[in-house]
């Protein structure tokens, strides 16, 4: 790491030379009004890039810290930020979404043709009875109707929670409870790598669970045209009650704090959080960020390969881009079918020009790249590209060098973008046209955006050491709580012992010259598998869940060279500890349990059998022990308050 720390990629001259924040100097200036007004420059940026339909005259509120308002005598409509505007600005006939299928079907749509269909969809979902501050739950896959059906909420003030396609009917049915949803927008199927998979199955599934009698109606759209149960009292076509609705709709004009989404992620309790986002001031920050961080222009093709069931996918698919007017590149699939050249095919044939993607996805194409010559980016003409995007995960200098040849030709530079579902937006991130890159460090925070690294008590550490990575401003696209749990946003993002800090839950730390930020990783209980937030206590509740078989879990963490981090459960099951064959019979069957409760993407890669775990006299699991396990590390801590040290043998061989 310290290597390659010593490496500076100077911005490229053919990007600074008309970036929209062009050189240091510029960059500093920014930073510099932030500081020397930082109402003002928010204020300044909120009149420029969102239309308001009602200008505010207020811009932070902070006397109930920290449930902070912004703008908030403003008011707003994001759809109509994101088409109409665009339409009267002349934009009608270019094209904004290009959407290439599973099986490489491509159609492109105009801001005019997107906010008739948005219309369409809006008018129906009044028709069924939603009205502003209903919250619907979106579960669909990735499709041009998935943006749409987003952009007709933000249209009717109806508040959207999509819930990613991968996640079990169990995840699903806990975040329509949980959000009171009053009308789940699904599909038939969705295509991923060649295979149908249900949506509409799970949705009724889901249902059929109870405790969601708060949905009156689903909408399905007819993706693959797959035979899916309808129940006639409640499920509707999404072609048939979009079918004979006017193309034109009133936009709901919404206060600035008005819940435009919640997305529910993982924390370190079992239960997933209900992350409220705001209108006002989470559009500015969409907007402007993908204006400055991937200096997004009139004419450029921009790519960002994340589902829009998680936070990239609303920032900076269904609503960034949009709000510039830009043409954006959507796609259905996986980036390994029908082979591992499909990122680079794609950019090469709709002549991308920004590509926006995770850690993982590059990793894993090396390695498939590395097997099969055929599938190398070097084998495509990527030479439309001008900008790479990393997020999700830290990026490892080797993967980092390896992008910035082999896909950037090494002329683009790469914007390793840390941010989180909390902050809404770009947080620490180089902006393409300023900022000198070093792999693997995301370098200097966000014009405006007050980041630092500290100690327990809140105190700043010095440039060199680790710490706790805070924010210490509130900003205008911040998390403004947790649906149905003010106690628990309180709790969780701004303990009393860092001073109104907003604590992120990650551990940093900054380079003694350049003050350049590295992320380590999280310093709570959640895992970073492939770019995807797992907490350890939601897997450990899957399993305990499976009350026939499991006793005891804990679930802990490890590094993964492909993946990031991978899970690692250990399990103590209510008959003798299994050995040999046994034992993977029932670590596959406990795999599939999990994907069941929460998804595929929980799945546990290593599940150990133990007859105990690693307790304190008192009872406590210690954690720490078992990370080392898991890792192959021997075991260096003290042991000497374990109630049972002949344990760790046993798991550290059991396999
Ligand atoms: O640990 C950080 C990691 O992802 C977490 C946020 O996950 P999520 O809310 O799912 O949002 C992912 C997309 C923004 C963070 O707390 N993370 C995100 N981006 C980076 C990162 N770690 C290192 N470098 C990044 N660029």
């Amino acid at each position: 790491m310290s290597d390659s720390h010593s490496k500076l990629y100077p911005p490229p001259p053919q990007i600074v030379a008309g970036a929209h924040v062009s050189g240091m100097a510029a960059y500093e200036k920014l930073c510099a009004e932030a500081q020397a007004d930082y109402p003002g420059y928010w204020a300044r940026l909120a009149r420029e890039m969102v239309s308001w339909k009602q200008p505010f005259t207020k811009v932070l509120n902070d006397s109930n810290a920290p449930f902070f308002k912004w703008f908030e005598d403003g008011t707003l409509n994001a759809s109509y930020n994101c088409l109409d505007r665009n339409v009267e600005r002349g934009l009608g006939d270019k094209v904004a979404i290009i959407f290439e299928t599973d099986d490489g079907k491509i159609t492109r749509v105009t801001y005019r043709e997107l906010l008739e269909r948005t219309c369409r969809l809006a008018n129906a979902l009044k028709a069924q009875g939603v009205k502003k501050g209903d919250r619907v739950v979106i579960y669909m896959p990735m499709s041009v109707e998935g943006v749409v059906a987003m952009q007709a909420c933000a249209r009717i003030g109806a508040t959207h929670s999509v819930v990613f396609g991968g996640f079990s009917a169990q995840s699903l049915r806990d975040r329509i409870q949980d959000a009171g949803a009053v009308m789940v927008l699904t599909a038939d199927e969705q295509v991923r790598g060649g295979k149908q998979l249900p949506l509409k199955a799970i949705v009724d599934e889901a249902l059929g669970m109870g405790g969601c009698e708060t949905v009156r109606k689903v909408i399905v759209y007819r993706r693959t045209g797959g035979q899916v149960a309808f129940d006639a009292a409640r499920d509707l076509w999404l072609h048939e009650v979009t079918q004979n609705q006017p193309t034109t709709c009133e936009p709901e004009w919404v206060e600035a704090e008005h819940p435009l989404f919640l997305l529910y992620t993982s924390g370190s309790t079992g239960k997933p959080k209900g992350v409220q986002h705001s209108t006002g001031g989470y559009l500015l920050h969409a907007a402007l960020t993908t204006k400055w961080t991937f200096d997004l222009k009139d004419k450029d093709i921009f790519w960002c390969t994340a589902d829009i069931g998680w936070v990239t996918g609303h920032t900076y698919i269904a609503y960034g881009p949009l709000a510039l007017g830009g043409t954006e590149l959507v796609f259905e699939g996986v980036p390994t079918f029908p082979d591992a050249g499909r990122f680079w095919r794609m950019i090469q044939d709709h002549k991308v020009t920004i590509f926006y993607t995770a850690p993982t996805a590059i990793r894993s194409l090396i390695k498939a790249a590395e097997s099969n010559e055929a599938v190398h980016p070097k084998r495509y003409d990527l030479s439309s590209l001008r900008i790479l995007g990393s997020v999700g995960e830290p990026i490892n200098p080797a993967a980092w060098e390896w992008y910035h040849a082999n896909v950037g030709g090494g002329r683009c530079p790469i914007v390793d973008t840390w941010w989180q579902t909390e902050t809404g937006g770009h947080m620490i991130t180089p902006l393409p046209g300023a900022t000198p890159l070093v792999p693997g460090s995301c370098t200097l925070p966000f014009p405006g955006i007050d980041a630092a690294i500290v100690d327990e008590t809140g105190q700043d550490v010095p440039h060199g050491q680790g710490g706790i990575l805070v924010i210490k401003k509130p900003w205008p696209s911040m998390i403004r709580t947790i649906w149905g749990d003010p106690e628990r946003f309180k709790k969780s993002y701004y303990p009393p012992e860092l001073k109104g800090y907003y604590l992120a839950g990650d551990g940093a730390s900054r380079d003694p010259q350049t003050g350049y930020f590295t992320i380590t990783g999280r310093i709570d209980d959640v895992l970073n598998v492939s770019g995807h937030r797992m907490g350890t206590m939601e897997i450990e509740s899957a399993l305990v869940s499976c009350t026939e078989l499991v006793a005891e879990a804990a679930v802990v963490g490890r590094p993964d060279e492909t993946t990031g981090e991978a899970i690692c459960a250990f399990v103590v099951l209510k008959r003798p500890r299994p050995t040999g064959e046994e034992a993977k019979k029932i670590a596959n069957e406990l795999r599939n349990w999990v994907a069941k409760e929460i998804g595929p993407i929980a799945k546990p890669k290593d599940i150990r059998f133990g007859d105990n775990l690693p307790k304190t006299r008192s009872g406590k699991i210690m954690r720490r022990l078992l990370r080392s396990i898991a890792r192959g590390e021997p075991i260096t801590q003290d042991t000497s308050t374990l109630e049972n040290p002949a344990i760790l043998d046993q798991l550290a061989q059991s396999n």
